[in-house]
């Protein structure tokens, strides 16, 4: 058997249940490619044979291929409009709200929410989903450890009051850990959540394809209720935000107005 590389990607989409033709290909291949080099491999048979039989290199073509990078208030800004603004006005209207992190990668994402919440006194009321595709990163997200690096943008005392530091290592609070339910998901196959309040998904969708971007726009506002927020990443914004059934508050944020304005049979944008 001699793979050409487009076989080879279908092969491997089967192996990681992930369809790798769904992210932009230009990234994607590089990354492939550059793995591919650095582990001295020449065809892509004997790559998939490595992938298949050897557990170690397949966690490392995972984690090159997802990039997990992330950190406590990425873009502080964007949290702190969460925390006076946001949030504030969700927990006004509601008992109880549902958040989902998609794509939550070491699990500084959904923490910062929990912080957040623990500072306006509602973690109490909050149900908090973290998800991502890579299990890897999910068992780092449970641990709770971080270096500075990646707790620096925390903003006055937080630091302190929510991490013991042990050394060069950050231990988040093991009670606001307990706030947070981490499940793997993958966004691209798997049924979402219903009846959300908040959706915070950043730094992910930009590795997707327009198609796979339209569908997860779509669903995004299938998941949540009326008056919900979807939060996205800066360099991420939703374009046609009012054909996707949003308003744009703030910039990063986009509240549900309704649904989506398709039309029914053709799936494509109505005009009116
Ligand atoms: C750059 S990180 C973003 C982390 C965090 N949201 C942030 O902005 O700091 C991208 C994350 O998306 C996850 N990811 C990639 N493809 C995914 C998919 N199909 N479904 C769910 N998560 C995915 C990766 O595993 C990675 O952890």
């Amino acid at each position: 058997m001699s793979l050409s590389y487009q076989e080879f990607k279908k092969e491997v989409s089967r192996l990681c249940g992930t369809d790798l033709f769904l992210y932009k290909s230009q990234q994607m291949d590089r990354r492939i490619h550059s793995l591919m080099d650095f582990w001295g491999i020449s065809n892509y048979d004997e790559y998939l044979n490595v992938l298949k039989t050897n557990p170690r290199r397949y966690q490392e073509f995972v984690k090159r291929l997802t990039i997990n990078v992330s950190e406590f208030f990425r873009n502080p800004d964007r949290f702190i409009e969460l925390w006076e603004r946001i949030l504030p006005e969700i927990l006004q209207k509601l008992g109880t709200i549902r958040i989902w992190s998609a794509g939550c990668s070491n699990g500084a994402e959904p923490y910062s929410i929990a912080i957040i919440l623990k500072e306006l006194n509602a973690l109490h009321r909050a149900t908090i989903l973290a998800t991502d595709i890579d299990e890897v990163v999910l068992e780092k997200a449970r641990h709770g450890a971080y270096l500075f690096n990646e707790v620096k943008s925390l903003p006055g005392d937080l630091r302190e009051k929510y991490f013991r530091q042990e050394g060069e290592v950050f231990y988040f609070s093991d009670t606001l850990k307990k706030a947070v339910r981490f499940k793997k998901h993958n966004l691209l196959l798997e049924p979402y959540p219903a009846d959300l309040d908040l959706i915070i998904c950043r730094n992910v969708v930009i590795y997707f394809t327009e198609e796979a971007k339209h569908k997860i726009y779509l669903d995004f506002n299938r998941a949540l209720r009326i008056g919900g927020y979807y939060m996205t990443g800066g360099t991420e914004p939703l374009l046609y935000y009012r054909q996707y059934g949003f308003e744009n508050v703030a910039p990063s944020f986009y509240k549900k107005t309704g649904d989506p304005k398709l039309e029914a049979e053709t799936g494509q944008w109505s005009l009116s």
